[in-house]
């Protein structure tokens, strides 16, 4: 760990800090900041760390976009990602020129893509700051940047071996929270723009990871999330090589956790160790997210996923026999080139073998500088639609029938949150990561209570509490 680092950045909070709290005083109001998240949920915890930074420096949350300061963690990993974001920077054009002290910054996935920095200094000179995910930590240096240079503050790194920790972070949620194992991805799955943007896979050290989840429960947290590209590949680069299973265990030992989740595990390195560590586990969640990809062997193979459809359904076979109430979801994408009829009708085999609690469905999307990207035998739109739709309704016939199959029985259910469409009701979501609602209040959030499941409704249930 680098803390000579995080010395500096904290030097720059002080700095930054001073230049806020000028400008503040200057317009007679505070200064206000909006983050917008795109993409997985590793842009979920980066955006917990870009605003922790903005609180500590002195600006202050805004309802919307039009704040002082804005800023877009992007996401590169389908094209639509990209275009919602050069769409949304038009609109955010229009407010910067009502208000000239506003600041706008772009960093994330996309940031690391050369063609869209060029894009960027070319057409959208009204961005102010622009960095990437190697050097988030930086956040605040570039803030100062701004203060003093003119002009756009560009800084991407290519790659990066520094984990710079504690830093400043504002929680989305009060009793959850994801936590970084890992950074980066060494896979190169054929399709795939992450390796490309988030760089070499590193893994955190373990005494670390653990005084944060320490920290973290001290502060009011119950659930945890591991985050990883591939938790399942952790610890191998560490001095002291670990395995995730290891890490697990050690992770369970932390008094007052309640809850822990990872994700995402890549079939081919799922270890017997991992689910037996999950099977005897009382704070590891019944949930895996074991992406599929596609169910034909051929097109895995073209994919770069190292496994194939048999030693997929073979692992999944194992998973189930030792911990029976597992929900399963998977990431599956349709129209890979090359894709045949049969190749698709794997897929669906896979699908109806396996019986997903859920599944994101995904439409191919083609990415530059990916080895899939270059390959001749691209799939026509209408084709790739008529696949999509199909897996679509399988996939969602299956998921209302696996959700059910809880319905009448007693569940522990982690409170989240007021329901969003009725105030009297709470949503809480079960260790298999299945959503309930039921009566309750504010009071209730972050706890977990007993709930007797009444009624399936498709995709959730509607529960009531249990008195112990
Ligand atoms: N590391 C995770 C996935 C991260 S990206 C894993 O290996 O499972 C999340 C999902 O986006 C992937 O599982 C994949 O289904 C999808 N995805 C990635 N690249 C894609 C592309 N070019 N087109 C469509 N979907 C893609
Ligand atoms: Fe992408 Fe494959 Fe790495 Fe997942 S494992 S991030 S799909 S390259
Ligand atoms: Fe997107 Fe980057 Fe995550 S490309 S899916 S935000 S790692």
């Amino acid at each position: 760990m680098n803390t000579n680092e995080t010395q500096r950045q904290y030097e720059y909070m002080e700095k930054a800090k001073g230049y806020v709290k000028a400008k503040s005083e200057e317009l007679g109001r505070p200064l206000t900041y909006c983050v917008t998240t795109f993409g997985c949920q590793m842009n979920a915890r980066d955006s917990e760390k870009l605003t922790g930074i903005l609180e500590e420096i002195g600006y202050v949350a805004a309802e919307d976009e039009k704040a002082d300061f804005v800023i877009y963690n992007t996401c590169t990993v389908r094209e639509n990602a990209n275009l919602r974001v050069y769409g949304r920077l038009g609109v955010l054009h229009g407010y910067k020129k009502k208000n000239p002290n506003m600041t706008i910054a772009l960093c994330g996935c996309m940031m690391q893509e050369p063609e869209v920095v060029e894009k960027l200094k070319k057409s959208y000179r009204f961005v102010d700051i622009i960095f990437g995910t190697h050097n988030i930590f930086k956040f605040a240096e570039l803030i100062v940047r701004n203060f003093e240079e003119k002009g756009m503050v560009i800084d991407i790194w290519k790659d990066t071996q520094e984990i710079v920790e504690d830093l400043p972070i504002e929680r989305k949620y009060s009793f959850k929270s994801g936590v970084n194992i890992m950074f980066g991805c060494n896979n190169f799955c054929s399709y795939c723009i992450v390796p490309y943007v988030r760089g070499r896979e590193r893994s955190r050290n373990p005494e670390d990871i653990i005084a944060e989840i320490k920290k973290l429960v001290a502060d009011g947290v119950v659930e945890v999330m591991l985050l990883g590209q591939n938790v399942n590949s952790y610890g191998k680069n560490l001095e002291n090589p670990m395995t995730f299973a290891q890490l697990l265990q050690e992770i369970e030992k932390i008094e007052g956790l309640e809850r822990i989740r990872f994700m995402t595990s890549h079939p081919k390195d799922l270890s017997d160790e991992l689910i037996e560590a999950m099977a005897n586990s009382k704070k590891i969640c019944k949930h895996l997210h074991l992406p599929l990809q596609s169910g034909s062997s051929q097109i895995l193979k073209v994919m770069n996923r190292r496994y194939d459809k048999e030693k997929y359904l073979a692992l999944v076979e194992k998973i189930k026999k030792a911990i029976p109430d597992i929900g399963l979801t998977t990431d599956i994408i349709v129209g890979f080139p090359g894709e045949t009829e049969e190749d698709f009708l794997e897929t669906m085999d896979v699908v109806k073998k396996v019986r997903y609690d859920s599944a994101f469905t995904f439409i191919y999307s083609k990415r530059t500088g990916t080895p899939a990207a270059a390959m001749e035998n691209q799939i026509p739109e209408d084709v790739v639609k008529d696949r999509f739709d199909r897996l679509l309704k399988e996939v969602q016939t299956i998921s209302q029938e696996m959700t059910a199959r809880f319905e009448g029985t007693v569940q522990e259910v982690l409170v989240e949150d007021i329901n969003d469409h009725n105030a009297d009701l709470v949503t809480g979501r079960m260790s298999n990561n299945h959503l309930v609602h039921f009566p309750g209040d504010a009071s209730m959030i972050g706890k977990i209570v007993k709930v007797h499941l009444d009624e399936c409704k498709g995709f959730y249930y509607i529960g009531s509490i249990v008195e112990e």
